[in-house]
């Protein structure tokens, strides 16, 4: 097995760690990075396998900063690993514009830039993985996670269309869609919850907060085997464009794939009647003239 250089972001607990950890214990380097650098040597220790590196995803000049280090340090990154995320988790009409934002400079527009700044070195290499963390909140709806999925929705929107792109120049894109893992993801340290309260969604509110929140650090899923896997995944040739990480999460999305097809055959008829009579017409009498 070659050895491969792993760049990972939010590499100081949770999946991100279990996966530098996983990287590491395979023989490849890890450029492990932390919005505190030293909570990734906390983690790791001081190895020469390892470059620490601090990286919040919302500042570009650090941003740049780390993939020079990376540059440097270890001629290259094979596999970029965009794990840095939190969930807001609250009703829609009690977030703030400035919440929607927050949501979207971590969980978007930074995995966005890191991927940027890797890209170019991917390209000059003619080779390299792009692994993004989704969840099944990029599949499908939740109460009292609009920003979250909607984030998650961008990220799938976003990896599938780059898949396309860069296919070509070796470089596969992977979604990593976990269901419920047992992190700190719904812990107070990292999930954000709503902050004004409307009496009319009182009720509804206790009842989601009730059914969440009582599952901080009970979920199902082992970030440690999801790290194995991840692993396993990258090494093989043909990598899948999106994976479902645990049975919540595969359970969750073929109930969504049933709906969506349901709904889909339901409306056959007013879908098709949406067609311009051009639709199927020999070219020269309009039927050349279609576009999406
Ligand atoms: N656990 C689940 O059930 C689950 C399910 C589906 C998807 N996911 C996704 O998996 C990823 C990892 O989550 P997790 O479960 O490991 O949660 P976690 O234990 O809360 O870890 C989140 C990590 O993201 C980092 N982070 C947050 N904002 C950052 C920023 N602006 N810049 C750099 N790092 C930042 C955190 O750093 P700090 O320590 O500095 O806060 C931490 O290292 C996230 O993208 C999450 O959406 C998790």
């Amino acid at each position: 097995m070659t050895t491969q250089t792993w760049f990972i972001t939010g590499a100081n607990r949770g999946i991100g760690l279990e996966i530098a950890r996983a990287a590491l214990g395979s023989g490849h380097r890890v450029v492990a990075t932390a919005r505190r650098r030293q909570t990734v040597v906390d983690a790791l220790g001081e190895r020469d396998d390892v470059l620490a590196l601090d990286l919040d995803v919302t500042d570009k000049p650090q941003i740049a900063a780390a993939v020079d280090a990376a540059r440097e340090r270890f001629d290259g990154i094979d596999v970029l690993v965009n794990n840095a995320g939190y969930g807001h988790l609250a009703l829609f009409e009690e977030t703030t514009d400035a919440d929607v934002r927050a949501q979207f400079d971590t969980n978007v527009f930074g995995l966005m830039d890191v991927t940027r700044a890797v890209l170019p070195l991917m390209r000059a290499q003619r080779s390299g993985r792009v692994l993004n963390l989704s969840s099944v909140a990029g599949f499908t709806g939740f109460a009292m996670a609009s920003l979250y999925c909607a984030s998650k929705f961008a990220v799938e929107g976003f990896s599938l269309s780059l898949a396309e792109e860069v296919r070509q120049f070796g470089i596969h894109v992977t979604l990593v869609a976990p269901g419920f893992i047992r992190t700190d993801f719904l812990d107070p340290s990292s999930m954000k919850l709503g902050g004004t309260s409307i009496d009319d969604y009182a009720a509804f509110n206790d009842a989601l907060r009730g059914a969440y929140l009582p599952m901080n650090h009970q979920q199902p899923g082992d970030p440690v085997r999801l790290a194995q896997a991840l692993l396993q995944l990258a090494a093989g040739d043909a990598p899948p464009l999106r994976w479902s990480a645990g049975s919540d999460a595969v359970e969750m999305v073929d109930a969504r794939l049933g709906a969506l097809k349901a709904e889909l055959d339901a409306a056959r008829g007013l879908s098709a009647s949406v067609d311009g009579d051009w639709v199927g017409a020999p070219a020269g009498q309009g039927g050349a003239q279609r576009s999406a």
